[in-house]
């Protein structure tokens, strides 16, 4: 074994940022040494060796594992429950249900009423009505089995186009409208009347499931009157907030624990009912119990991107100006949205530049699994419109795609009351740099409908877009230690989602430090050791977090200073922190290891603890993004091929460009599992049940469907006002346009327009036949 005693935490000859006075916060970076360079994961090791316990992996001795029942019927009443025969079943140690007293606890109260843990009324196919835990995974299933649930099958609506239908089933008391969403700018009639051009266009994206590799779920374990939850999740604080509510608890007393977690994407923002009920059966049983749900149970009741369907009338003068925007859109939240469900209209308000804009969103409640935020919630759907119509608008002008966007680019957030700026906007440049990379103007003359001969049809497309957040949210709160030895401990309640979390932490902690990114000891996602943050979504972890790290590693230097300038006598402001060393500026024989200040001998630690405050007032924080491919079309069978991407992105600063090229690439791919595969299929005529509730049937993007060639340009506009790190957010602009240039480039390769996800092989081909017959 290595001696990793010595001092090997200093990176040597680099040098680190000047430390601000005490008290005071650092300005945002002008250059930096680490961050930015392309560093490997610091926890890259117990990933690819499988060393990293997930929650999925904890394993406690005497362990249960649990098992839900869930309703086989889009609609129903439970008249019912009988679990007697289930409960002398071998191996089965606890069995709750409605009418179990414990168990019979309210879930949620909002608008559309109450629900409880276990529902007497499913409303959707899935809703847990029962659970299990036995001394074996098979055990547990077989006792589900036999758990006898006199349902009363009730009519139901799976549709969100016939939930307002006259004589519709009703999901809810109150109706199956459960929100208009309205917005006004202008006068859009005054717009479309001084439009040179008006096009009016229908569209429809289908219904997408998050699909993470490891499903939801959790380990459950009391002791004496706490109980602590390992749970696959993207904020443990949300989770334990949720579970203390619902079982009654002080906060205090639960603790949740999500070290490492298998990708999430919005569905994993909140604790879902099976954290509760495996703590009711380990409560039960009074034994720890593991409850991880099926592939199939993920795909029926843990969250969803709701269908939305769109119409989208836009108005534009000859000179590329955009006059008026008028959006409609009916969409579902399932039968208990949770976020997510709006948003979809955002690009429309915001994208571009146009002083007449008028949207309406509906939400209506349906017979279905609930959705959930998924990845850049409502906006890929808003962009599969705007950027269609963007793309028809530019062809109707006789206008360059790329320049009609160039023409419309904002400097201010039209959208929000006041106006507010944006601290920096890289549009023009990720439109200008990805279009020179991608060789847009080359490849748009030389691909194209009238360009091609044989069957097969090369076209190229673009798109542009913007995501709504870009960090803040305080409080988060980030604790440094700096050990007597000079090593370094980084603790904070952020979830890792597997996009790198810790990485670029600890890039930041190594930035100001001066240290190896992978000697720093990462403490995070566990509400009983770590501190508190928000969870990670939105695209905020990075912005919200990093500057917290910051500014606990910043007062770390700032205590450290202090010490040196004891033990040399001399003045604070003379001292420069130089990592390994402190050292005076005026007379640099006056120096002093870290290592051997007595204060830090004596004391043993120096902590740092680090807040992050809010954004700028008065000022939007955005990040932005434009997307180049190049597609080929078999048009005989139909198969469509994806060649290139080139993907230009202004989220500020690039932390770290390995993880941001690997947000980049999987936020492609999941654009391209919208575009070309991704459907959730209900039986809405006659059951109403999910079809393809399988990775098998359910199709996602594998690696033959990705292209080779992708490209990730980065465009920082050195963005000084955001926050102390300039960084704004990757992971789910990414997704955003994706989908809409891919169907632009179908277009341009040919000339259908694709209005309807998913662009398979089957809709190409009936749509080239239709083409041909019309002649
Ligand atoms: Mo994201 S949809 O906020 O995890």
């Amino acid at each position: 074994m290595a001696d990793e005693s010595q001092d090997i935490y200093y990176v040597q000859g680099i040098p680190v940022p000047e430390t601000p006075l005490p008290g005071r916060e650092p300005p945002a970076w002008k250059q930096t040494n680490v961050v930015g360079q392309r560093v490997p994961r610091v926890d890259a090791y117990e990933r690819v060796s499988g060393s990293a316990v997930y929650p999925s992996d904890i394993h406690l001795p005497n362990m249960l594992y649990g098992a839900i029942l869930r309703c086989p019927h889009a609609h129903a009443r439970i008249r019912s429950v009988e679990t007697v025969a289930a409960s002398k079943m071998p191996g089965v140690r606890a069995v709750i249900s409605g009418t179990t007293p414990e168990a019979d606890r309210v879930w949620k109260k909002d608008a559309a009423g109450e629900t409880r843990l276990f529902d007497p009324h499913c409303r959707f196919e899935g809703e847990a009505v029962a659970a299990v835990a036995a001394e074996s995974p098979y055990q547990a299933r077989d006792a589900i089995n036999a758990i006898r649930v006199d349902y009363e099958v009730l009519p139901f609506v799976a549709d969100e186009r016939k939930a307002l239908q006259a004589g519709s089933p009703v999901v809810h008391a109150k109706g199956n409208l459960s929100k208009t969403d309205t917005y006004e700018r202008g006068d859009v009639a005054q717009g479309f009347a001084a439009a040179d051009v008006v096009l009016d266009q229908s569209y429809r994206t289908e219904c997408e499931l998050h699909t993470p590799l490891e499903p939801h779920g959790c380990v459950a374990n009391w002791e004496g009157r706490s109980l602590t939850v390992w749970e696959s999740s993207q904020g443990v604080y949300a989770v334990q907030s949720k579970v203390a509510e619902v079982l009654k608890l002080p906060l205090a007393r639960v603790r949740v624990i999500g070290h490492y977690m298998g990708g999430g994407f919005g569905s994993k923002l909140e604790a879902g009912k099976y954290t509760v009920i495996a703590a009711l059966l380990a409560k039960q049983a009074a034994r720890p119990v593991k409850l991880v749900l099926t592939r199939e149970e993920t795909f029926l009741a843990v969250g969803n991107r709701p269908p939305s369907n769109m119409t989208l009338k836009a108005g534009v003068k000859r000179d590329g100006a955009l006059t008026a925007l008028e959006f409609s859109c009916l969409g579902t939240g399932g039968a208990y949205p949770a976020g997510g469900t709006s948003l979809v209209d955002w690009l429309i308000r915001d994208l571009y530049t146009c002083p007449n804009v008028r949207t309406t969103c509906s939400d209506v409640f349906v017979h279905a699994g609930p959705a959930r935020p998924f990845r850049a919630p409502g906006h890929p759907q808003g962009a599969w419109a705007l950027e269609q119509m963007m793309d028809a608008l530019a062809e109707a002008i006789g206008m360059d795609p790329v320049q009609l966007r160039l023409k419309n680019i904002p400097v201010f957030s039209q959208a929000r009351e006041g106006n507010p700026a944006y601290t920096s906007t890289g549009f023009k440049e990720c439109l200008e740099q990805g279009a020179a990379a991608f060789g847009w103007e080359k490849a748009r003359r030389e691909t194209g409908a009238n360009a091609a001969q044989g069957p097969l049809r090369r076209g190229v497309g673009m798109a542009g877009g913007l995501w709504v957040a870009g960090g803040g949210r305080p409080p988060s709160t980030v604790i440094v230690k700096l050990f007597s030895d000079g090593s370094v401990n980084l603790n904070m309640g952020a979830s890792d989602l597997g996009t790198g979390t810790k990485s670029v932490m600890a890039m930041v902690v190594a930035e100001e430090l001066g240290v190896r990114p992978d000697a720093i000891q990462i403490e995070n996602a566990d509400t009983g050791t770590t501190q508190y943050a928000t969870p990670s979504g939105g695209s905020k972890t990075v912005p919200t977090e990093a500057p917290a790290v910051r500014n606990a590693a910043v007062q770390v230097k700032q205590k450290l200073l202090e010490m040196a300038a004891e033990a040399l006598k001399a003045d604070l402001s003379e001292l420069a922190y130089q990592g390994r060393e402190i050292v005076s500026r005026r007379d640099s024989s006056q120096r002093i290891a870290v290592k051997d200040l007595d204060a830090l001998k004596r004391q043993g630690v120096v902590v740092g603890v680090g807040y992050r405050g809010p954004n700028p007032k008065n000022k939007v924080v955005n990040p932005f993004a434009a997307q180049f491919c190049e597609v080929e079309v078999n048009t005989r069978t139909g198969e469509l091929k994806i060649l290139r991407f080139v993907a230009a992105h202004d989220s500020g600063r690039v932390m770290n460009r390995l993880t941001y090229d690997n947000q980049v690439f999987g936020g492609i791919t999941m654009g391209i599992g919208l575009a070309m595969t991704e459907v959730r299929i209900l039986d809405a005529g006659q059951t109403g049940k999910m079809v393809n509730r399988s990775w098998h049937d359910y199709k996602l993007p594998t690696a033959l469907d990705v292209p080779a060639d992708m490209l990730s340009i980065p465009i920082d506009p050195g963005d000084a006002e955001a926050n102390n790190t300039g960084a704004k957010g990757l992971g789910e602009p990414v997704t955003i346009p994706t989908a809409a240039a891919i169907a632009n480039a179908v277009y341009h390769a040919t000339g259908l327009r694709i209005t309807q996800t998913p662009i398979h092989p089957l809709q190409l081909v009936q749509r080239l036949a239709e083409r041909r017959k019309e002649g």
